[in-house]
C-alpha cells in the first residue's frame, strides 16, 4: 500500500482496486462455475478433492487472474462485488438480496450525505448498500435488538470495507425504545425497515422523519404487507402507501440456446413506501373508495353505494391482518427458517472470535 492509501478513508476506491493483498477476500470460480470465497493468508492453502492452490500464488496477483492448482484445475480469481459478498458472507439472519437492496436504494431515494435510519440490522447486508449510497458524508443509524446479530453485522461490514465505515453506527436495542434517545424529532431523511412487525414502529418513525422524508419497508408476506399498509393509513401523517415486488429472471446464453434460466428465486419480499407529511397536515381525501368488501365488516351489498369518505378509516382496524394479535406474528408463523442459537454462536465466533452474549 502507498502512503496515500494508508491515510485514505476505509471506503476509498483504492480498496476496490489493485493487486490482491493479504487479508482480502477473493472469489474463485472453478471450471464448473462453482464459487468459493477465500481470505488470503501467507502460507495458507485452498484444498478441494482435486488438489490445492497456494494463497501465495494469489497475493500480489491482479484482480481477474487465473491460477492453477496442483491438479491442473484452473480457477478464475476475482475481488467479490458487493452483490457477491453479501450472498457469501456469514449470516445470522436472512439477508436482503441484491435485487431488493438496489430497489430500496433507488425507490427510497437514498442520497449521498443523507441521514438514514435502518432496523433491524440482521447480518448487515442491506446496511452495506445503504452505506455505499450515503457515502462518508452521510449517517447510517442502524438499530438491532439482538446483540449477537449486531456483532455479526459489524464484523461483516468491517470485512467488506476493510475497516469500520465512518458513517455507520449500530445501536443495540428495540427501534421504538432506542430511536427517540438517539435522534432529534424531524431530523431523519430516510427510514428503511426490514423486520417482523414494522407497523409497531410507525409512531416513532413519524416523529423522527423530516417532512417529505421517505419510509420504505421490506416484508416477506402479504399478511405483513396488509398490516403495515393499514397502519400507515391509520397513522394519518403519511402519504398513501405504494407497494410492489420485483422478480428477476436470469438468462441462459449459449449459442442458439438463449432462453430464461429454468430456476429462479421466485419470491424474496415485498416493498412498500410512503412519505412523511408536514406536521399537522392531513392527507388529501382519497377520491377512490375502497373496493366492495375490501374491509371485512363493510356489508358488500352497501359498501359501494353510500359509504362516507372516511368510512374506510373506521373499518380499517377490523381487516383480517389487523385483527391478528401481536404475539401471533412470529418468524416461524411467517414461514422464516430460523437459525438455531448454536449456529448463530458459531457464525459470531467465526467472525469476531467470541460468542459472548454481553
Ligand atoms: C431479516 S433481519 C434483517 C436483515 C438485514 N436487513 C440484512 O440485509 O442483513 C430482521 C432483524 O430485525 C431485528 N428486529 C426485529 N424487530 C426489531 C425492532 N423492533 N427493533 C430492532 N430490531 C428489530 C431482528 O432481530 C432481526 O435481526
Amino acid at each position: 500500500m502507498t502512503d496515500a492509501s494508508t491515510t485514505a478513508p476505509v471506503t476509498a476506491a483504492h480498496a476496490r482496486r489493485g493487486v490482491f493483498e493479504v487479508g482480502e477476500r477473493v472469489q474463485l470460480t472453478d471450471p464448473k462455475g462453482r464459487l468459493h470465497t477465500i481470505t488470503l493468508e501467507p502460507g495458507r492453502e485452498f484444498h478441494t478433492h482435486r488438489g490445492f492452490l497456494r494463497h501465495d500464488d494469489l497475493i500480489g496477483a491482479p484482480d481477474g487472474s487465473v491460477v492453477t492448482n496442483t491438479a491442473d484445475v484452473e480457477y478464475l480469481a476475482l475481488r467479490p462485488l458487493l452483490s457477491d459478498y453479501v450472498m457469501s458472507m456469514p449470516r445470522g439472519a436472512a439477508v436482503v438480496y441484491p435485487k431488493d437492496a438496489g430497489q430500496i436504494v433507488q425507490m427510497a431515494d437514498i442520497f449521498p450525505g443523507a441521514t438514514v435510519v435502518e432496523a433491524g440490522v440482521g447480518s448487515g447486508a442491506l446496511s452495506m448498500s445503504l452505506l455505499r449510497a450515503i457515502g462518508e458524508g452521510g449517517r447510517l443509524l442502524s438499530f438491532e435488538r439482538r446483540d449477537d446479530f449486531a456483532e455479526i453485522a459489524k464484523a461483516n461490514g468491517r470485512a467488506f470495507f476493510g475497516g469500520d465505515h465512518p458513517a455507520w453506527t449500530v445501536h443495540v436495542g428495540d427501534l421504538v425504545e432506542t430511536l427517540p434517545t438517539v435522534v432529534e424529532p424531524g431530523s431523519v431523511d430516510r427510514v428503511v425497515l426490514d423486520m417482523l412487525a414494522p407497523w409497531e414502529c410507525l409512531d416513532a418513525i413519524g416523529e423522527a422523519l423530516i417532512p417529505g422524508g421517505v419510509l420504505i419497508c421490506y416484508v416477506a408476506t402479504t399478511t405483513q404487507l396488509s398490516r403495515v399498509a393499514e397502519g400507515i393509513r391509520a397513522h394519518g401523517g403519511f402519504t398513501e402507501p405504494s407497494a410492489w415486488e420485483s422478480l428477476v429472471r436470469g438468462w441462459h446464453l449459449e449459442g442458439l440456446a438463449v432462453r430464461p434460466e429454468h430456476r429462479m428465486h421466485g419470491h424474496t419480499g415485498f416493498l412498500i413506501t410512503t412519505r412523511r407529511l408536514a406536521p399537522g397536515v392531513v392527507a388529501p381525501e382519497r377520491k377512490r373508495r375502497p373496493a366492495k368488501g375490501a374491509y371485512s365488516d363493510v356489508d358488500p351489498a352497501t359498501a359501494g353505494a353510500d359509504v362516507p369518505a372516511d368510512a374506510s378509516a373506521s373499518v380499517r382496524g377490523s381487516t383480517a391482518a389487523t385483527e391478528i394479535p401481536a404475539e401471533a406474528w412470529t418468524s416461524e408463523a411467517l414461514g422464516e427458517r430460523v437459525k438455531s442459537d448454536k449456529t448463530i454462536r458459531r457464525v459470531r465466533r467465526s467472525l469476531t472470535g467470541t460468542s459472548d452474549t454481553n
